[in-house]
Parts: C-alpha cells; structure tokens; sequence
C-alpha cells in the first residue's frame, strides 16, 4: 500500500529498491535522542501557544518519554517504509497513542527537524572531542613538565639542526591542539542556533514561538532565515574540517612514534599496553596504534570532500542528497575519538629513553649555530661571515673524524683568529638548548614556564 506518512496522493507503494535507496534510518537512528528532545521542545511549545491542547500534548509527550525509555533499554526496530529516525517517532507514537500522535507534527516539517536534531547531534559531538583534546593535553603538560630538561636532537628535513628539548617538542604538540579546539569551538558557536519553526522552507502561518524552542534546547537565538536554516550544513561540514585538521596533527606525532621507537632511533620503548606483536617474529614490538592513527587523515579527508561534493551546487532549500550528511561526520566523530583516547594513552604510557635522545642530540654538528652565534657575540663578526667560518670549522671535524668540540683550538684560530678558548664552553649540547631562552624558545626554563601557565588555560 502507500506510505501511511507522506501516501495520501500516491495510489501504489514504491518499489522495494526505492525504498532502499531512500530509507536513512540504519545511519540517523543515531540521533533518536536528539530527535525527541526537539520534539518534546516543539510539543511544549505548540502547547504553550495554543496551537496543541494542553490535553494532547500532555499525553504525546508521555508517548515520547516512553519510546525515549524503550530506545534506551534496546535496538530500534528498523523499518525502511519509514525511511528514517523521524518517522520511526512518529510511527511508534501513533501505534501507541492513535491519531492524536498526528499532532505533534504541526508547524513543522522533517527539513527543520533533520536540521535540528543534527545540529543538536553535532553540538554533543565537538564537545566529546573537546573533552578528548583536553585530556591529551592534560598528558601533554605531565610529560612535558617531566622531561623538560631531556635532551634530544632537534630537526629539520630529519636532519640533525639544534638540540631541543623533549619537553619543547611535545609542548609544541600542545599548541597545536590549543589551536584544534579554538577551531571546534568555533564550529559549536556557529551551529548553536535553532532551525525548528523554518518547517519544510517558508516558515510556518502557525503562531509558532521560535524564541522558546530554541531556549529550550540550548541554542543562543533562532536562525535568521527559514530557507538558509533548512538546507545550510556548513556546520557538518566546519566539524569535518576542524577534524581533519586535528587528525594531521595526530599523525604528525604518531609518525614520529613511529619513528622514535624503530632500532636505528631507539629514542622510546611503547608499552605493552599499546604495542603489538608479530605472528611469525617473536621479536617484536609493533607501534600499530601510531601507524593507524598516522592513517586517519583519510578519513576525515574523505568526510570532509564528501560533505564538500554533497553540496556544491545545491539549489535552496532542502534537497535529498542532504540526507548523505550523517555518516560522513559520524564517521568523522569516532575516529577522532578513538584516535584521541589511543593517542593519549600513548603518550601517558610510553617510555622515553633520554640517554639515547641525549647520545645523539649532537649528531650531525648541533652545536654548529652556537659557534657562529659566538663569533657574532663575542667577536662582533657579521653572520654572514660566521656562518662562513663555521661551515669550513664543520667541514675540518668531519676530515678529522671528530665533533666540533674535539677540534682542537689551534685548528679553529687556523680558520679564524677571533676564536679563543671560551668558544668551547658553548659547544656543549646542554649549553646550546640551554641558551635558546627567547619567548617560546627550548630553554628548560622556558618550557617550564608555558607547562605552567598551560596548565591554568587547561582547568
Ligand atoms: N531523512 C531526511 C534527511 O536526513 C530527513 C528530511 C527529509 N525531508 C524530506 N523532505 N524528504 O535529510
């Protein structure tokens, strides 16, 4: 027979593959709670103004708690001739209640609704990576704090440049997701407006108090437009974003997990607890987690050019190929979380080796810029200049097969007379980390300070 929701001018029912490409309900399903909250603010409304008895609407709103009750106890029970999560409430509020069930979809239409409930659903999510974010910071700043006089190699092309510090390189993973969440709160106060009483796209004739639903389900201010309202998803699309952008930040560190825990580095042990073995080499201990998390940049890209050619070129307002939004940013969501939680533990967990990251952090000259600094300091030479001396003072270790500190004085004052013996007392890898005390430099003291006043930001 026809769709007991929209059939009335339809003599025949659609063909089973019609309704298959249709139905949305196995994806949106995930937000029935979202969906009846809107629905109790809008009931409560409609009551409110007179639109609904007080009488009806007392008893659809019962109706409501009721399937909110059974949704929480077990899995919906799918039916794709009802297409979607909007009108599986509806349905069960008729088996329940009859006709008075109708009522409730008074002055307003699945196009606000869907708008909604997504917006709601998606309000819920940035706040859940928000948390996710914290508390990987939170692990930022203790291990940062920790190791803030750890010396290890700093790099540039992964190539040995000036020592750091192991704090400074984690905290700068800290401003990173400092930035990630400015960027989702962006996101949650742009999306934080209320659709309902757009309905399908005109608005609605029903004296209908937008003011008092939008209250009601915590957004600031209703939406200006009803037919922006109805087909805008930028905010799906801005979470995509925010996302993907988080997720390269992930795995800018999980690759260099990955790095750090390969033999040749050896600059950290991983846990057990996020390690895997190998089924045929009994040796080892796989950095798994850190490779997935490397990959995920995938997926949120994939989310986020999904959204993008969903909805290039749509004509206002409401258009079907909306209905695709949902699991792009579902998807987008669990990943991130999970990515968060694994990175997180991580990052508590692992081993960090400082005597192996401090046995290398002057490989490859280091201390080469500390030289030519000297020069500049000390000897009023230009940089140019310095930087000149320096390379041919490097070239001279690597004939003599030594560091620069090994060089012995004479071979220096041969390549410039200016060098004295104080020259050796910045050579040192310690000295050279220990120097860089400009604002946000590697200095100790200067990772000591940003651990302590992220850590007021952070609570
Ligand atoms: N399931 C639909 C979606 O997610 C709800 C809106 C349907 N509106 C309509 N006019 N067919 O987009």
């Amino acid at each position: 027979g026809s769709n007991s929701m929209w059939g009335g001018r339809f003599a025949e029912g659609p063909a089973a593959i019609m309704q298959e490409i249709n139905a949305s309900i196995g994806t949106d399903k995930r937000m029935w709670r979202e969906d009846i909250a809107a629905s109790r603010a809008h009931l409560a409304m409609l009551a409110e103004t007179g639109i609904v008895s007080r009488a009806d609407a007392a008893k659809i709103d019962a109706g409501l708690q009721e399937i909110a009750d059974e949704w929480s106890q077990g899995p919906i029970e799918e039916d794709l001739a009802l297409e979607d999560i909007h009108m599986h409430v509806e349905a069960k509020l008729r088996q329940r209640l009859g006709p008075v069930a109708g009522r409730l979809h008074t002055a307003r239409s699945r196009n606000d609704q869907v708008a909604t409930d997504f917006r709601l659903w998606t309000r819920a999510a940035a706040d859940r990576v928000d948390a996710g974010i914290a508390a990987m910071q939170d692990a930022l700043l203790t291990r940062s704090e920790e190791h803030a006089d750890t010396l290890m190699p700093g790099f540039t092309h992964l190539q040995g440049a000036q020592p750091v510090t192991l704090g400074h390189h984690l905290m700068a993973y800290y401003e990173m997701l400092r930035r990630d969440r400015g960027r989702f709160a962006d996101c949650r106060r742009r999306l934080n407006e209320s659709p309902l009483g757009s309905a399908a796209l005109a608005g609605t004739g029903f004296p209908v108090d937008r003011q008092m639903t939008a209250r009601a389900l915590g957004f600031d201010a209703p939406t200006r437009n009803s037919l922006d309202a109805v087909s805008d998803r930028d905010f799906a699309l801005e979470f995509a974003s925010a996302g993907l952008q988080l997720s390269l930040h992930l795995s800018r560190l999980a690759e260099e997990i990955v790095i750090w825990a390969s033999q040749p580095y050896g600059f950290v042990t991983l846990p057990d607890s996020f390690s895997t073995g190998s089924s045929i080499m009994p040796q080892k201990r796989n950095p798994d987690a850190a490779e997935l998390i490397r990959a995920k940049p995938g997926t949120l890209l994939a989310a986020v050019t999904r959204l993008a050619t969903m909805m290039k070129g749509l004509p206002l307002a409401y258009a079907k190929d909306m209905q695709e939004d949902k699991a792009p940013v579902f998807e987008a969501h669990d990943t991130l979380i999970l990515s968060l939680a694994a990175m997180t533990g991580m990052i508590r967990d692992i081993d960090f080796v400082p005597a192996r990251m401090g046995a290398v952090a002057g490989a490859g000259h280091s201390t080469a810029t500390d030289l030519a600094d000297w020069l500049v300091r000390e000897a009023d030479v230009p940089f140019r200049d310095a930087h000149h001396i320096t390379g041919r003072a490097v070239a001279a270790a690597d004939a003599a097969g030594c560091t620069l500190a090994e060089l012995p004085l004479d071979t220096l004052r041969g390549l410039d007379e200016r060098i004295d013996e104080r020259i050796f007392g910045v050579l040192s890898v310690e000295r050279s980390a220990a120097s860089r005390t400009s604002y946000g430099g590697t200095a100790p003291d200067q990772v000591r300070a940003r651990v302590a006043e992220a850590r007021k930001e952070l609570t």
